[in-house]
């Protein structure tokens, strides 16, 4: 089998895999990570280029929010996938990655050294800031039916709205970033979360 073939048959498995998630893991996601984590890597040629497509394409394959809370199963499925499509060769890098990319575990500023892991890792951080970053924060937030905003949580950090999880996660992320190109493309997008809550606070206490 070939590289190609490979990389079609990955991106039909992920397809099954993510039926039925919120929008915010979209196959849109999938596509938006692996064309970042290829950029990001073809400018520090950190890890090898096909292996940072499939651990990009797989990266949301077991997240616990979604796999019915049965991470190991999860984890053995894709070991599976990965074996019977003559991938054995990366797939104990491949799953280190999806194993460790995700927010919660990895709160730790420093990742082991993995440059998969860093590259892969930074394109799904991109992904949750900017434009698209904002507008998943609010696709979640409704998918949850979580208050766009709660006066007062700016400060308090307590997460129960949308806006809340901007002070919570998402501008966190830039000073997070393992590479610097990932670091460069965060401090643009980062900007852009600044100048939306501004304007949000501008709005929400207008005339006061
Ligand atoms: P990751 O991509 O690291 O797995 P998550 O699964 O936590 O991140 O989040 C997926 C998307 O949903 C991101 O864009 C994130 O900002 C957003 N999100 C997660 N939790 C919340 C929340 N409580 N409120 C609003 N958006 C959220
Ligand atoms: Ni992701």
């Amino acid at each position: 089998m070939n590289r190609d073939e490979q990389i079609s048959l990955t991106e039909e498995f992920v397809r099954q895999n993510l039926k039925g998630y919120d929008s915010g893991h979209d196959w849109w996601h999938i596509v938006r990570v692996r064309k970042l984590a290829s950029f990001i890597n073809d400018m520090e040629l950190l890890a090898d280029p096909f292996t940072v497509d499939i651990a990009a394409l797989l990266h949301d394959t077991a997240d616990s929010k979604f796999a019915d809370g049965d991470n190991e199963q999860s984890y053995l499925r894709i070991r599976d996938f990965l074996n019977s499509k003559g991938m054995s060769d990366i797939r104990d890098k491949v799953i280190h990655v999806i194993k460790n990319v995700s927010f919660s575990i990895k709160h730790k500023k420093d990742n082991p050294d993995d440059p998969l892991l860093w590259v892969v890792q930074d394109a799904d951080r991109l992904d949750a800031i900017g434009a698209i970053g904002v507008a998943r924060a609010f696709n979640y937030g409704g998918f949850r039916n979580n208050p766009i905003y709660f006066p007062g949580e700016e400060s308090e950090n307590t997460g129960i709205s949308t806006i809340g999880h901007f002070y919570d996660k998402l501008l966190k992320l830039k000073e997070m970033m393992n590479t610097t190109t990932g670091h460069k493309i965060a401090e643009e997008r980062h900007e852009i979360l600044e100048k939306f809550l501004e304007q949000f606070y501008g709005e929400w206490y207008f005339g006061s």
